[in-house]
């Protein structure tokens, strides 16, 4: 049994978001190279996409401060099916080219959205979401295939840093990730 991979290290994300001072010296390209360092370690030998899609969710909301939700929305024919996250139950489809994530997805383009009700079209799944980073993600042959969602419930929370941050992510689980079967209807 592989129940080990995810170290106890102290979690310097959310205890952040709370006043607490665990990993607060990390700047933000430090604490992206952590997490996907750690990703990489849980995507290790794992071949079920639900199993790894779930325990990147987990290690992204863990890890990043300020957030309120964060996952992946999944492309299943035409529309985007919600898919392994953490945070308040989510809208369970998207259709392409609505909303942040449906626009990432159409675009095959990052959303970073400082201030979600400055954003046409906007999608409130969780009332208390202030700001929104979408990501899209492509599978091995470049095909865009899903989006990894991250609201936060303060303004303003994402910033380039963030994008690329979470873009190496997303270039990660590109090959890592059986997408085929994630995106079986
Ligand atoms: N706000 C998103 C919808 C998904 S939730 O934030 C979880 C959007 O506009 O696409």
């Amino acid at each position: 049994m592989r129940n080990t991979r995810y170290d106890d290290t102290p979690d310097p994300g959310r205890g952040a978001a709370r006043g607490a001072a665990l990993g607060a010296e990390l700047a933000k390209p430090e604490r992206y190279q952590e997490l996907l360092r750690r990703v990489r370690g849980l995507l290790d030998d794992e071949a079920d996409w639900l199993s790894s899609l779930a325990n990147v969710a987990a290690a992204v909301y863990e890890w990043l401060p300020a957030l309120n939700w964060a996952g992946f929305y999944l492309l299943r024919g035409d529309t985007l099916r919600l898919g392994p996250f953490q945070g308040r139950p989510a809208c369970l489809t998207i259709a392409v080219g609505a909303g942040v994530c449906g626009t990432a997805l159409q675009l095959g383009e990052s959303q970073l959205v400082p201030d979600v009700h400055a954003y046409p079209g906007h999608i409130a799944c969780d009332p208390r979401s202030r700001s929104e980073i979408v990501v899209p993600i492509r599978d091995a042959t470049g095909r865009v295939v899903a989006v990894l969602d991250l609201d936060s419930d303060r303004l303003a929370t994402f910033d380039e840093d963030d994008r690329q941050g979470l873009e190496a992510l997303a270039e990660e689980l590109a090959t890592r990730v059986d997408w085929q079967r994630a995106c079986t209807v």
